[in-house]
């Protein structure tokens, strides 16, 4: 290790250039050195030197038996990084500077030659960028399985009904597919935001350089195409100091959190026994220590636990960024922690909720007798009144609360109310009113676009699955 260490030391100073006689502080070194969580970036990192370099090639900028030594030696350091041979040290600030140092060991003076008509400041902006597409694609594959657990928990319960909520109170009776589909549409959005940020962050920052481009005669349009890139970022200083790619993608993490956290918070209300709407499987519950009795609902509070963590990485970035005059900054190192901590944590939330989803057993008689307790069919009555005795709606509203007090006096659901009841309250209600009281009918009655009607469900779901799982 020390001698390790003193080797990359001499190199530190090779590295700089000539002006600086002492070498920097332990701790200035260690408040430098990025490698220990930009090594992650080693592989896209040595994939944009191959680039650059052949590009350095083509140009005429260095002879092609440099360029054939260049990549020899990358892919040398490719080997080393995969079987865990390559030294790592903070002796050497960041990824970059390894790979290039240890270049330089292997092949000698071909190597010093890399770094020709570029800077770290492109470099890491690149290769930074690579890795958060690769995340970004990652994701919506991940995306995609959440919605074909929830879509596979749908098709099963088209006609199962529960009370849906507002304020958490008992509102009107749905059909668990819907509800279950809800959650679909959002993650949905969730792709279509990601895929958004993916366009706009296509663009390739190398050869912007250190800021203000180079005197080489360099092609950034092919090496941002043999990149993957739609082509290269239009102004070089804009290109170094952008990290929008890093909050946009932090921002939509945060939204998909948001979004499992809902899901998961309903988990733990329904898995509590005063709900039983559900039973938690084995595979993702805990019990307790002391509370022999207990299935805890872990995994589920564990991602909604996370949600704060990953939104908290999307403030860090934003206010590292908020202050930055252009171009770039050394503060914008720490883009990069909060990023992988987010997306790290985002994909294991991810894999999780899928599991979670599809392995959760519903208990459909639970559902239905909340939903009976409710008065849940209260607006169906109103509307009744609207329709067939063309009371405006404000009076049938009233009405309806006359006759829901009857029923919470008396231990009723709506629909066991005598007429005769009825009429007390109000004499144009007839035995007709029954019909529509049953929850199967109200559910039934929703049939507007986008409702809860079974028919209009079935359609839904089968729009869900052309929409979200094929392709
Ligand atoms: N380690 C740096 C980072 O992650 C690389 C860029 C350094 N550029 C510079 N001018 N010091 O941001």
């Amino acid at each position: 290790m020390n001698k390790a260490k003193s080797k990359k030391n001499k190199q530190t100073s090779h590295i700089w250039g000539g002006r600086f006689k002492k070498d920097s502080s332990e701790i200035m070194k260690i408040i430098n050195a990025s490698i220990w969580f930009d090594k992650k970036l080693a592989f896209h990192d040595i994939a944009l030197s191959k680039v650059h370099s052949n590009m350095l090639w083509n140009k005429g900028i260095i002879l092609n038996k440099e360029n054939k030594k260049i990549q020899k030696g990358l892919s040398i350091i490719e080997k080393e990084i995969s079987n865990n041979k390559f030294v790592f040290s903070d002796e050497l600030e960041d990824i970059h500077m390894h790979i290039e140092v240890r270049l330089i060991e292997l092949i000698g003076d071909a190597g010093k030659k890399l770094h020709t008509a570029r800077s770290r400041n492109d470099q890491v902006a690149t290769s930074f960028k690579m890795w958060v597409r690769d995340e970004l694609d990652l994701v919506l594959e991940l995306i995609k399985k959440v919605q074909g657990s929830l879509i596979f928990q749908a098709q099963s319960n088209i006609n199962t009904i529960l009370p849906g909520f507002t304020h958490l109170q008992p509102a009107q009776p749905i059909s668990l597919a819907h509800h279950l589909l809800a959650y679909v549409e959002m993650l949905g959005r969730d792709k279509s935001r990601i895929e958004d940020a993916k366009e706009r962050l296509n663009k390739s920052p190398l050869g912007a350089a250190a800021l203000a481009g180079t005197s080489f005669p360099i092609d950034r349009f092919a090496t941002a195409k043999a990149l993957g890139f739609k082509k290269p970022m239009e102004n070089s200083i804009d290109a170094v100091s952008d990290r929008d790619f890093v909050l946009e993608s932090l921002s939509s993490a945060s939204i998909i959190m948001v979004h499992l956290s809902r899901l998961a918070e309903e988990i733990v209300i329904w898995a509590s026994p005063g709900f039983n709407f559900i039973n938690l499987p084995d595979t993702f519950s805990t019990g307790s220590s002391i509370m022999p009795q207990k299935r805890n609902p872990d995994a589920a509070e564990l991602i909604r636990g996370k949600t704060g963590r990953v939104a908290s990485s999307f403030y860090n970035v934003l206010t590292m960024l908020k202050g930055l005059p252009l171009a770039y900054s050394k503060d914008m190192q720490e883009d990069k922690e909060p990023f992988f901590d987010a997306f790290d944590n985002l994909k294991l939330c991810l894999k999780v909720a899928e599991g979670l989803i599809r392995e959760v057993e519903f208990n459909v008689e639970a559902m239905k007798s909340m939903a009976d307790l409710g008065y849940i069919t209260a607006t169906d009555l109103a509307d009744w009144l609207v329709k067939e005795c063309n009371i405006p709606f404000r009076d049938a509203h009233s009405i309806t609360g006359k006759v829901v007090k009857h029923a919470e006096k008396h231990k009723l659901t709506l629909d066991k109310i005598a007429v005769e009841d009825f009429k007390k309250i109000d004499k144009r209600i007839t035995n007709e009113v029954l019909k529509v009281l049953s929850l199967k009918n109200s559910l039934e009655s929703r049939d507007s676009y986008g409702g809860t009607s079974p028919k209009v469900v079935k359609k839904a779901l089968k729009n869900a699955v052309n929409t979200w799982l094929k392709s």
